[in-house]
């Protein structure tokens, strides 16, 4: 029974589209279909258990009839003269070796490899950028293990994991935080060893420049385990740069160097709160007489003046992001960046074609409410972020004739903590709001880029991120920028 459920799952499965190589930690949409995964992934091996079960009592039941056949009518060696007794010994023991291998034959366990390669298993790569997020999130938020695990700890393996993830991308600082929050959570049932966590204290201690504290555990190390001599030899290293290196930083408090952009993250600095903030003002626009925007005008509010940041307050519905959501979920794929795929921007996504009616509407909004040509604008982009998801500063200018003159970017979700856009260069934070937009020129009326329009999409520290971005280009736009959009710059 269990040998058909296993083939009915491989047919259904080779019927809809199954494909592997997904990646998971860059959106945590996709994170969430991992709860299926795994339901799969522990059905089809429990079946796959009890066909090989049904299999063996088969097997077993063949065995006994094997002896049997052999105890009723035995062969005589002494009359296998006999041509009639020879042809009954050649004829059993084939019809044996038929049945035998009939019933242990590959056919079971490759059934199973095949259902397995339908399932969408994380690649290592996979895991390693999930612990990777984990750490910058770390970084930018100044966070210690036990913060960032205060809901849900993690077991000394995990942490392990994460502390030589850090350790290969030379956070050394984040290693030893992870390797001591380990240590601390070792058990009877940890794969991971107190040698190996010791070993690794002392040599990120060491990375990081403190040689006292890579002293301590390369002698702790060496005392649960005297015939190291690999461990002797740091030490001996160790003790002898003491006295030239003068640097003895402290590696159990975060250090305190960090851009503007994670200040700005961390949401420490805003110049909003300075009476600059005071000027800025919010109203009601109809596009500057826009007839579809007469009878419903939208909601429009300052953020910033240099550049001019304008935010549209309930511009989308919740059911027009659905909808959204709905058509990109199978579509998206990792977000690249001009230099290809890069660890600077952990998102996925996808440009929607307008061939769908809610997302021409909202097109046809977005010009409606700039006054901007869509005729040289790219298609909606769509974009989920994953874990510690997040996008570095940058301009949304390419560089060619035919720029990027704006940027229309819509919050399809309210983000728990984290996941603001932030511009450092004038200091300005703008935090998520399902259902607002944000938007603002990235080039000057004369043509230059605009320097103080750099941005950045902060990590996502708790919540789910949607965002929709539209990139207005300048073609189209000779008659629009001047008049409908009084005196910017
Ligand atoms: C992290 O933990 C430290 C020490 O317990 C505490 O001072 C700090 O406020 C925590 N930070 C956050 C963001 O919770
Ligand atoms: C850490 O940063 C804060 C804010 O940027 C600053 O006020 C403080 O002096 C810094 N502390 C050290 C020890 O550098
Ligand atoms: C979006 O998809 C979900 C799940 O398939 C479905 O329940 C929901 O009705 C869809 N929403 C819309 C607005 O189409
Ligand atoms: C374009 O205009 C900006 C702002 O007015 C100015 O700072 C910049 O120097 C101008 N660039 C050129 C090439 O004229």
């Amino acid at each position: 029974m269990a040998v058909k459920e296993l083939t009915f799952i491989l047919v259904v499965c080779s019927s809809i589209v199954c494909t592997s190589g997904v990646e998971f930690f860059t959106s945590t949409d996709k994170i969430s279909q991992l709860f299926n995964e795994e339901d799969f992934l522990l059905k089809t091996f429990s079946l796959y258990i009890d066909a090989e079960e049904e299999n063996i009592k088969l097997m077993k039941r063949l065995l006994l009839l094997l002896q049997l056949g052999s105890y009723l009518d035995p062969v005589d060696p002494e009359k296998i003269k006999d041509p009639v007794a020879a042809y009954k010994l050649l004829r059993r023991v084939r019809a044996e070796w038929i049945n035998i291998v009939d019933y242990t034959q590959l056919s079971l366990y490759q059934l199973y490899q095949t259902v397995l390669t339908y399932a969408q298993i994380p690649q290592l790569e996979d895991l390693d950028g999930a612990a990777s997020g984990l750490i910058r999130l770390q970084e930018i938020y100044k966070l210690y293990p036990h913060n960032i695990t205060k809901e849900m700890a993690l077991n000394a393996d995990e942490a392990y994991h994460v502390g030589l993830v850090a350790y290969n991308e030379d956070k050394f600082q984040h290693a030893f935080l992870w390797f001591l929050y380990s240590l601390d959570r070792l058990t009877q049932y940890s794969v991971t060893t107190k040698q190996q966590l010791l070993r690794h204290l002392s040599l990120s201690s060491y990375q990081f420049g403190n040689l006292p504290m890579a002293i301590y555990f390369g002698q702790q190390l060496l005392n649960l385990d005297p015939t190291n001599d690999d461990i002797k030899v740091l030490l001996d290293l160790y003790r002898r740069l003491r006295f030239q290196r003068t640097s003895n930083p402290d590696i159990l408090r975060l250090s305190n160097e960090s851009s503007k952009y994670e200040t700005l993250c961390r949401g420490e600095v805003d110049e909003r709160t300075s009476k600059r903030q005071r000027a800025l003002s919010c109203r009601y626009s109809t596009g500057g007489g826009n007839p579809r925007l007469m009878y419903s005008p939208v909601k429009e509010e300052v953020e910033w003046d240099e550049p001019r940041i304008i935010r549209y307050h309930d511009i989308i519905s919740d059911r027009e992001i659905e909808i959204l959501k709905n058509i990109s979920r199978p579509l998206l794929s990792r977000s690249l960046t001009t230099a290809g795929v890069s660890k600077y921007r952990t998102s996925q996504g996808v440009f929607l074609e307008e061939d769908n009616i809610v997302v021409a509407r909202i097109s046809q909004r977005i010009a409606d409410i700039t006054g901007l040509s869509k005729e040289s604008a790219e298609n909606l982009f769509v974009q989920n972020y994953g874990i510690g998801g997040r996008y570095e500063p940058h301009y949304d200018e390419l560089d060619n004739e035919n720029g990027r003159i704006a940027t229309f970017l819509i919050y399809m979700s309210d983000v728990e903590i984290g996941g603001a856009t932030v511009f450092p260069e004038v200091g300005v934070e703008l935090k998520p709001k399902k259902g607002s937009a944000v938007f603002w020129y990235n080039l000057h009326k004369n043509g230059s880029v605009d320097l103080n329009t750099k941005h950045a999409g902060c990590p996502v520290l708790r919540g789910n991120k949607w965002v929709a971005n539209k990139w207005i280009h300048v073609f189209g736009q000779e008659f629009r920028r001047p008049c409908s959009l009084s005196n910017w710059e």
